[in-house]
């Protein structure tokens, strides 16, 4: 089979950790008998500098003409100064809207070999935690009516947060149909004690959760679901909620993996096309020295194969390749921890990894 991947490097270290992933995905394709096709377009700083325009249209037409698309990285301190609707960033909120991809998969699972680099105590890691985040990613706060107006106290900026019933339903449907693939148990994560989008958020969860009996579930304000994730990261499975809690929780979520450098994301929406990333950022410190972990972006890359492809088999492969050369001690220098090894490059990972698929 031949599938059609658009290649979103982006800014910073992008460029690096795509590569990586593109030698990967083209070893698998050798050792499957796929035939993957790769197709690079301009997004955030790189296309600020070429076009002047953070999502160039053609970027947007390419994207839509595939059947996956992988990207890296935006940003980064050379565009900071740029006005809000000009900046790298907004070209992810454009690209997410554009391909219609509502749902955001952000999974934070604690990679036994990497225990030690988490900043929670022992005894609240050693079981482990594996949680899947699904945060919608279309809606809320990030696309309402925004703006500056007269106020009580002057000129005052202001931003709002819509949410209809077909907006919370999609993504709650999406998370319970992932719970029945794992462990069943859903968290919905709200602010229903003072904001009318959260009242309705529940409200629907509510309904729509009679639907899946089989599914235990609960509600939790955001504010105590960021403390219970420090608190006991394992009392969770999948947590569903809204863009903006999701943007916050699944930095927290990650962090606490110790390990960003190695946590993936998928971009989903009603059909197979979706959108492929690691959760870190750019990373401007480090880009173009050889040090970026491309490990995210490699299992971003493995995420890609299973839900737009179909190719389950192949994604397991990436991902014991991964797990093979962790346990073989290999490390980059962000998750070196207390490890006594001497960090190895983005490029040298690379080459043990696809050395790990033969
Ligand atoms: C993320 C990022 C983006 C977001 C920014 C860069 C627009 O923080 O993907 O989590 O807030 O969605
Ligand atoms: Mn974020």
């Amino acid at each position: 089979m031949e599938y059609r991947t658009a290649l979103l490097k982006g800014d910073g270290i992008g460029p690096e950790i795509i590569d990586s992933a593109v030698a990967v995905l083209e070893k698998v394709g050798e050792k499957f008998g796929h035939r993957f096709i790769f197709t690079p377009y301009l997004i955030g700083g790189a296309a600020i500098d070429e076009t002047g325009e953070p999502l160039p249209e053609e970027t947007v037409k390419g994207c839509l003409a595939c059947d996956s698309v992988l990207l890296g990285a935006v940003g980064g301190p050379k565009w900071d100064d740029l006005p809000g609707n000009k900046r790298p960033e907004k070209a992810l909120l454009g690209i997410r809207y554009a391909l219609g991809l509502y749902t955001n998969l952000r999974p934070a699972k604690l990679f036994p070999a990497l225990k030690g680099a988490s900043p929670l105590r022992e005894d609240i890691v050693s079981a482990g935690f594996d949680i899947m985040i699904v945060r919608e990613l279309t809606g809320g706060i990030y696309f309402g009516e925004r703006g500056y107006r007269q106020g009580k106290f002057g000129e005052e900026a202001y931003d709002t947060e819509a949410y209809s019933v077909t907006e919370i339903e999609r993504i709650g449907k999406a998370a319970f149909e992932i719970a029945r693939k794992r462990s069943k148990r859903v968290t919905s994560i709200d602010k229903a004690n003072v904001l009318e989008t959260s009242r309705l958020w529940r409200k629907t969860m509510h309904r729509l959760s009679e639907q899946y009996p089989d599914v235990e579930y609960r509600d939790l304000l955001v504010d105590n679901a960021a403390m219970q994730l420090v608190r006991d990261p394992k009392q969770f499975d999948v947590i569903v909620t809204s863009n903006m809690f999701g943007d916050i929780l699944s930095d927290e979520a990650s962090q606490i993996t110790g390990s960003i450098g190695m946590l993936a994301s998928a971009s989903l929406g009603d059909g197979t096309r979706g959108m492929y990333e690691p959760i870190h950022g750019s990373a401007p410190d480090i880009a173009g020295q050889d040090k970026a972990n491309p490990i995210a972006t490699i299992l971003s890359a493995a995420m890609m194969l299973r839900y737009s492809f179909g190719l389950s088999a192949e994604a397991a492969a990436i991902e014991n390749a991964v797990d093979h050369v962790l346990s073989t001690g290999s490390r980059t220098a962000d998750i070196l921890g207390s490890s006594a090894v001497s960090p190895i490059g983005c490029r040298e990972m690379t080459a043990r990894i696809v050395a790990a698929l033969e």
